[in-house]
């Protein structure tokens, strides 16, 4: 199955699926737009509750960030009980840690109702300060935890071979092979009657009077009631541009000689964190180790970010190999919650976002959310992670700091662009931005020799893309689309590639 990088996931190690689109209907109540865990899930909710939906996607099912993935199922977040409790209140944070149970449990039903073969493992994380300045916020975390039920102790041991000063143990976690339980999900909406269309991008959209209308690369017209836009980013610009920053996570996957004396995960307090998990397959036992994320296009040197997470391993862990190193996508929320529902000012126009580190579950809750507003049921969790929320206390660092970013490189890049004022000096498989004769490039030169001149402006909102040598991709550190060596789309908001240029 293919991905939005060079680098082969862990994941993608199984055959893409063919899907039948030979489906006659062209009317739905809702498009889903997306074919990660957001959109599978959500359709196989929607189809189970009687809702007739699309799901589309511009590439293959997993293609983006449910392809590289770490696949953690946590009851607990990347923001952590204690300020949710300080930033929602206390009530709020309870209404999340029954949602995630309830997530966590469906999650678990399909699983056992689709009898999908997906390494599904239940495991419990230990949490960890890695120095004694790290103790407090690990003490407000259980604190947190305790208040709130969570089945969290301390622990005077680490099943990882990592040193700590003081860990904290919290039941209730679960993990799986993501690509497995998407086209495990993906079967049996499909044997049930969904209708699938992959690799097919939207050419013309249309929301007029209650209506979605869109075209596909293959020429067909689709009407819904409503749409999803289950792609992280809504296309096109919108508040979530100032909403949700990209950033990237790096993870690899090492075979390990002998089991572990028990299946868990783990990560210290650092920020960015550092990850671990094992993971347990027909052929053995595996390390997946990650962390070093950075905003998307602001690191020139992202291989460093693999020598740095393997200078790591290599200091804790014993293995046989490495068998696989990518990076992957993912976006945080200006105020640490993902935004989850009905788009402001657009009824009909569903999104979910802004997961951080937390997709799988997240993208999972999505279809406890959206279905009840589909039918004008707004719960309280829908209120929480609504897109129209203002939380102006939590938000206001986060945003401006983000859009301050977006705003900063726009300006920068273009006066920085002439790094290179010379083709020749491209080495093979590398690209640079390229100043030449008034005009910018994104020029990737390949393993033959040939150049691939592209426009270096990033067509969502004119900022410069920026090379990332590790995934061989364009990526735009202002909203973070990305694009590869040919300038087509692998990641939006932008909804178009870069342009192709003669020198
Ligand atoms: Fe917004 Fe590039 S993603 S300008």
């Amino acid at each position: 199955m293919k991905r939005d990088g060079r680098n082969k996931s862990f994941w993608q190690t199984l055959e893409g699926q063919n899907f039948s689109t030979d489906f006659t209907d062209l009317v739905f109540d809702t498009i889903i737009v997306g074919a990660g865990i957001t959109g599978v899930t959500l359709a196989k909710k929607l189809q189970d509750s009687g809702v007739k939906c699309l799901l589309l996607d511009k590439e293959n099912p997993g293609f983006g960030t449910t392809g590289g993935t770490t696949a953690h199922i946590n009851n607990f977040y990347d923001a952590s009980y204690d300020e949710i409790i300080a930033n929602f209140g206390e009530q709020a944070a309870r209404l999340l840690v029954n949602s995630t149970k309830d997530t966590l449990d469906h999650i678990k039903k399909n699983v056992l109702r689709y009898h999908i073969n997906c390494d599904f493992e239940e495991c419990d994380f230990f949490l960890f300060s890695a120095e004694e300045s790290q103790n407090e916020q690990l003490d407000r975390i259980l604190a947190a935890h305790q208040q709130l039920g969570l089945k969290t102790l301390p622990s005077n041991t680490l099943p990882f071979s990592l040193p700590f000063v003081k860990a904290i143990r919290i039941e209730g976690q679960a993990q799986f092979h993501p690509l497995k339980y998407l086209l495990g999900l993906l079967d049996a909406f499909g044997k049930n009657g969904g209708a699938i269309l992959t690799n097919q991008s939207i050419v013309a959209y249309e929301n007029k009077e209650g209506e979605i209308t869109l075209k596909t690369s293959d020429e067909r017209i689709f009407t819904a009631k409503n749409i999803v836009w289950a792609t992280h980013i809504p296309p096109g610009r919108n508040r979530f541009d100032l909403l949700v920053a990209p950033y990237r996570s790096y993870a690899l996957t090492l075979k390990l000689q002998h089991a572990p004396e028990m299946l868990a995960q783990t990560a210290d307090l650092y920020d960015p964190y550092h990850y671990f998990r094992y993971h347990r397959t027909g052929d053995g036992y595996y390390l997946i180790a990650g962390g070093f994320d950075h905003r998307t296009g602001d690191e020139r040197d992202t291989e460093k970010h693999f020598y740095d997470l393997k200078e790591l391993v290599n200091k804790n862990f014993e293995y046989q190999e490495v068998t696989a190193q990518w990076s992957s996508q993912y976006y945080v929320s200006a105020d640490g919650l993902p935004y989850i529902g009905r788009m402001p000012n657009e009824p009909n126009v569903y999104i979910a976002t802004g997961y951080g580190g937390n997709g799988m579950t997240f993208g999972s809750m999505a279809s406890l959310i959206i279905p009840d507003l589909l039918l004008n049921k707004e719960t309280a969790l829908a209120k929480l992670l609504s897109p129209a929320r203002i939380k102006p206390i939590a938000s206001a660092k986060s945003v401006l700091s983000e859009g301050w970013s977006a705003s900063q490189h726009f300006i920068m890049d273009k006066l920085s662009a002439d790094k290179i004022d010379a083709f020749e000096n491209i080495p093979l498989e590398e690209g640079r931005i390229v100043k030449y004769e008034g005009k910018t490039f994104a020029v990737y030169r390949d393993e033959q020799a040939v150049l691939h001149c592209l426009s270096s402006v990033c067509p969502h909102m004119g900022c410069t893309v920026n090379w990332n040598p590790s995934e061989k991709s364009w990526d735009c550190p202002c909203h973070g689309s990305r694009f590869d060596i040919e300038g087509k789309l692998l990641n939006g908001p932008a909804t178009s590639g870069l342009q192709e240029m003669d020198r």
